[in-house]
């Protein structure tokens, strides 16, 4: 399939997670492009509106994998205004994932998962699975793991 890897990412957590998940679907047969979402602004203090320097496109796509990180319990404002920008999703499979601080996904990695679903299907996209990174847990590497598995058999569900 052509699978998307589109990320949004300050620190490089979640990008370095996006890498794994690229050599992951690359290797299992899934021709993957990678794609970033930018703000002209990415302090994460800064208020007022986003303008985005780069959206990523959906054309082609069979599938798409999108990533961002967890701010304060809730889907990164860039990602909320990638996907308000977004053309629709015209029912493309999405896999969603976060990577958050705290040691374990009930501590913002859900809700955030739970917001970021809302408003792919608002677009609808077809949520096929999710997936949260623990950044400061000692299970990260598993984590990580279960993310790119997890990502791996929502698509080769879809065949
Ligand atoms: C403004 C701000 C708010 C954050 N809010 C949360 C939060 O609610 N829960 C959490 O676990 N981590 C939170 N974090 C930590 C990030 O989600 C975490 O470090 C993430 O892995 C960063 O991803 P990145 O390196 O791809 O930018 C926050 C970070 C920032 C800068």
């Amino acid at each position: 399939m052509n699978v998307g890897v589109v990320v949004y990412s300050l620190t490089g957590n979640t990008f370095s997670v996006a890498e794994t998940l690229r050599s992951t679907l690359a290797s299992a047969g899934h021709t993957v492009s990678f794609q970033t979402i930018k703000a002209q602004n990415e302090d994460p203090n800064a208020t007022g509106p986003i303008k985005l320097t780069q959206v990523p496109s959906l054309k082609g796509l069979d599938a798409v994998v999108l990533g961002g990180p967890v701010r304060g319990f809730s889907t990164a404002p860039i990602v909320k205004a990638y996907l308000e920008q977004a053309s629709d999703f015209k029912g493309l499979p999405v896999y969603l994932y976060v990577t958050h601080h705290f040691p374990l996904a009930f501590l913002g990695g859900n809700s955030a998962l739970g917001m970021t679903r809302k408003l792919v299907e608002a677009k609808n996209g077809n949520v096929i699975g999710t997936g949260v990174v623990n950044w400061s847990s000692k299970h990260r590497p598993d984590n990580i793991k279960a993310v790119c598995a997890g990502a791996l058999s929502a698509l080769d569900a879809l065949k």
